[in-house]
């Protein structure tokens, strides 16, 4: 699949917007996320932390775990923007793959300028994907 330049930036636009509603009173380092699905829906997502550290959750992951929870399952493109053009952490990694190895992730920094393009399979070498559960 290929984007355009202004699809690119779009989502980040939409992510870095998202990212203005991250709840981060400890770490104080917002991400946003922007999940386009192949029926052409976004979902975004914040990170969301808690008094209770370990509790906290990613951007990645709500914007995942929105599109999932309202039937949507395959995915063509997330977007994340941090200060820094930061990447996904493994946990987010591992989630990303349960949904497709080919899913495009464009990193972007806090002005919108994408850092780093690449797919799920090149995040996550070697991945532990659902059909290695096959019998
Ligand atoms: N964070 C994300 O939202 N996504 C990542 O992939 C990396 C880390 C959040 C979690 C926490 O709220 C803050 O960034 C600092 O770790």
């Amino acid at each position: 699949m290929t984007l355009t330049k202004q699809e690119k930036q779009s989502l980040i636009d939409l992510a870095n917007a998202a990212r203005g509603r991250a709840y981060v009173p400890y770490s104080n380092y917002p991400v946003g996320a922007a999940l386009r699905t192949k029926t052409g829906r976004v979902y975004t997502g914040v990170n969301i932390e808690n008094a209770a550290y370990p509790q906290t959750m990613c951007a990645e992951r709500v914007a995942i775990f929105k599109a999932v929870s309202e039937g949507e399952k395959e995915f063509e493109v997330i977007s994340v923007v941090t200060d820094n053009g930061g990447s996904p952490c493994g946990g987010c990694r591992q989630v990303m793959a349960e949904f497709g190895l080919d899913t495009i992730v464009l990193l972007a920094d806090r002005n919108g300028n994408l850092q780093k393009e690449m797919t799920v399979r090149e995040l996550l070498p070697e991945a532990f994907t659902p059909e290695k559960l096959a019998k």
